[in-house]
């Protein structure tokens, strides 16, 4: 079947919505949206891909996260703003203590979408349709709020647009500044209890390392920027509508490729990945790198037809294979994947989703993610990509800036009892801003102490 931005809408597609009352206003506003500016470029897109490349080869390594859903009511300056601080911690922990660049990618300025697991939601023995995600209807459980309205894409996109720039001002306008990250890192650290002596020794670390790069003259005006980092953006391509209508034809290098404009990067949920579907058909045509989910009810052989399909050309950073099995399931579920790509000699960066396979229901009714198996998982990822000859390249992790109280545990824990009194998301449980730099810390110990042994087996030690 020859692609074209629009072929997948011949083709059977989940969790796309089809109780629009107005099918024809779905397709006006499309219409409108293919003609607003795009939110990224080529050149950008292109930029990501070659960086994934560099992590594909384990030569640097991919942090992903953000909100599990962004929301119009929680859209604020602040929330951005405190979001990319903390994900900036994190991202300087994990470059120090892996000796890499770590290639940043939020999920974050387009996340609305939402697949759900079940269509509708009772409660008090009403039921009415599930929420979807702002860009689809709205979270308040009344039988109007629920009903679909197309007008929200463009809100959607509209803040998208907005939030963007709001990033793209963060990540160039100083605010990145090496020393200020690693003092928020030091004010972080010192809080924490018995994680806290190692964590304060890392920032020290950098502080001597960004001293010793003063010292050779290597910051400052004339030498490498220490204030500027690249940010880029993801989001799940769910909403094939909207997806094509941000899709634009490169004029600027003449490749005649077409790029999703609506983010650098989109990923395929673990919902939506049948070979012979729309989502699969949609990314197979765009020139975006591409996640793609892998779940316990994935088989090795399909994982390869689905690589055959989106990366014929098997190249280098297109593809990043998003694990998300459960710490009960990974040691089951994620060896045969790895060996079988693996042996296949296919180019990919193997990614682990932590949050999505641990998520659990409290006896209150709280879904609710414990943060240590959220670490397990990520640990038990690192070895047995390892174990099977391949390069552990990243996290994606559901997170945010605040406060809130979702996921149980971490150093300064928070508790069954405690979920309710800020517990904020529209969709999953995330890890709050202590919770996540926590988890980024304990990956980055673990990335140092991969490095020592290796350092310690080549001098044959
Ligand atoms: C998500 O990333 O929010 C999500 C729904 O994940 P998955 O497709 O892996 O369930
Ligand atoms: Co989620």
């Amino acid at each position: 079947m020859t692609w074209t931005p629009s072929s997948w809408r011949a083709l059977p597609a989940r969790h796309i919505p089809s109780d629009y009352p107005d099918p024809a206003a779905v397709l006006a506003v499309e219409q409108r949206l293919s003609k607003k500016p795009p939110l990224v470029v080529a050149s950008e897109i292109e930029k990501l891909k070659a960086e994934l490349a560099r992590v594909s080869k384990g030569e640097a390594f991919l942090l992903q996260g953000g909100d599990c859903a962004e929301s119009f009511a929680e859209f604020e300056a602040d929330r951005i703003t405190r979001y990319f601080r903390v994900f900036l911690q994190m991202a300087v922990a994990l470059t120090f203590a892996g000796g890499k660049h770590v290639v940043k990618v939020g999920r974050v300025a387009g996340q609305f979408a939402k697949p759900r697991s079940e269509p509708t939601e009772v409660i008090d023995g009403v039921s009415l349709p599930s929420y979807r995600g702002d860009n689809i209807n709205g979270s308040a459980f009344t039988p109007e709020s629920r009903i679909p309205d197309p007008e929200r894409l463009v809100e959607a996109y509209n803040q998208s647009t907005a939030s963007l720039n709001l990033l793209r001002a963060l990540a160039t306008g100083g605010y990145a500044d090496l020393e200020n990250v690693n003092r928020w890192n030091l004010k972080f650290a010192k809080k924490q209890g018995k994680a806290s002596a190692e964590y304060v020794k890392l920032c020290h670390r950098i502080e001597e390392s960004l001293e010793f790069m003063d010292g050779l003259g290597l910051t400052g005006p004339a030498g490498i920027a220490t204030d500027t980092v690249d940010f880029f953006t993801s989001h799940e391509a769910l909403l094939l509508g909207y997806e094509e209508a941000m899709t634009r034809q490169d004029q600027l290098f003449g490749s005649g490729a077409y790029y999703d404009t609506s983010a650098h990067m989109v990923w395929i949920g673990d919902r939506t990945r049948q070979l012979d579907h729309a989502h699969v058909e949609f990314c197979r045509g765009i020139a975006n790198p591409i996640g793609v989910k892998c779940g316990p009810s994935l088989d090795a052989d399909e994982l390869l037809a689905l690589l055959d399909k989106l990366n014929p050309k098997n190249e280098a950073g297109r593809i990043v294979l998003i694990a998300r099995f459960g710490s009960d399931k990974i040691a089951a579920g994620l060896p045969k994947l790895v060996r079988k790509v693996t042996d296949a000699g296919r180019s990919v960066v193997w990614s682990s989703d932590p949050m999505h396979g641990n998520t659990l229901k409290t006896a209150s009714g709280y879904k609710t993610r414990p943060f240590e198996r959220v670490a397990s998982e990520v640990n038990d990822f690192m070895d047995i990509v390892r174990a099977e000859g391949a390069y552990p390249g990243g996290v994606h992790l559901e997170m945010t800036g605040d406060d809130v109280t979702e996921c149980t545990g971490g150093a300064t824990p928070v508790t069954e009892e405690s979920l309710s009194s800020r517990y904020r998301t529209h969709c999953d449980p995330r890890l709050n801003a202590d919770q996540a730099i926590e988890l980024a810390f304990t990956i980055a110990n673990g990335l140092r102490e991969g490095r020592q042994q290796r350092r310690l087996a080549a001098a044959g030690l």
